[in-house]
């Protein structure tokens, strides 16, 4: 296991053999509108889950973590983490669960804890996220973890046949630290 299980959840590497269950989520077109990538087919899956990076932290490459519910082991939803510069200290990540689990804390307690892996383990700098103006639950998700909103781009982005806007939020691994330190005094 490369990050420690949560309460509730253990995150790992995705492998082809999750497909069907990624795609039960990941293929919800209402759940997931605000997303670029939202597949067709298992097949669409398979070819994702090939094309994501099978190593950890190389610059320029995405790696994608799934959720697991312990309780149950079933894959509750994905992490993905964006190794955006070559300087290799800047990550994007984005969050989808599977629309059984939402509003439970699933999604916080799994950012926070590949945001402690991410600043703490590997020793990034800066960690962002790009969200849909629209997309509530997922601006107060980055929010409740202490994210600041840095920018808001007009339709800069062009999903799903539109152009749309876009939100950067953004948290400095001091101001992580601060968080983490004054959460456990
Ligand atoms: C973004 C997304 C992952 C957020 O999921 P979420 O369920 O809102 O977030 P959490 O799992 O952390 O749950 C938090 C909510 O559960 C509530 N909650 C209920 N029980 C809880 C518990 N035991 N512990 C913590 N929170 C709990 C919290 O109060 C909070 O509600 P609020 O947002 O109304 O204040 C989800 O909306 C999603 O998958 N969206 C589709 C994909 C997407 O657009 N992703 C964004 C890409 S950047």
């Amino acid at each position: 296991m490369i990050i420690p299980e949560t309460q509730r959840l253990n995150i790992r590497p995705v492998s082809v053999a999750d497909k069907e269950m990624v795609f039960e989520y990941r293929s919800d077109k209402e759940v997931n509108k605000y997303q670029g990538w939202i597949p067709e087919t298992i097949t669409d899956v398979e070819v994702f889950i090939d094309k994501t990076s099978r190593q950890l932290n190389v610059p320029e490459t995405w790696f994608q973590f799934v959720l697991v519910e312990k309780s149950i082991n079933q894959i509750i939803g994905d992490i993905g983490v964006h190794f955006l510069d070559k300087e290799n200290r800047q990550v994007e990540i984005g969050c989808t669960l599977n629309k059984d689990f939402h509003n439970k804390g699933y999604a916080t307690e799994a950012v926070e804890r590949v945001l402690d892996f991410l600043f703490f383990d590997l020793k990034k700098h800066r960690v962002i996220a790009s969200i849909d103006p629209e997309n509530n639950s997922s601006i107060r998700l980055v929010e409740r973890l202490g994210f600041r909103k840095e920018a808001h781009f007009i339709e800069s982005l062009y999903l799903n046949g539109k152009w749309v806007d876009d939100l950067v939020y953004a948290i400095l691994d001091r101001e992580w630290t601060e968080r983490r330190l004054s959460k456990h005094s």
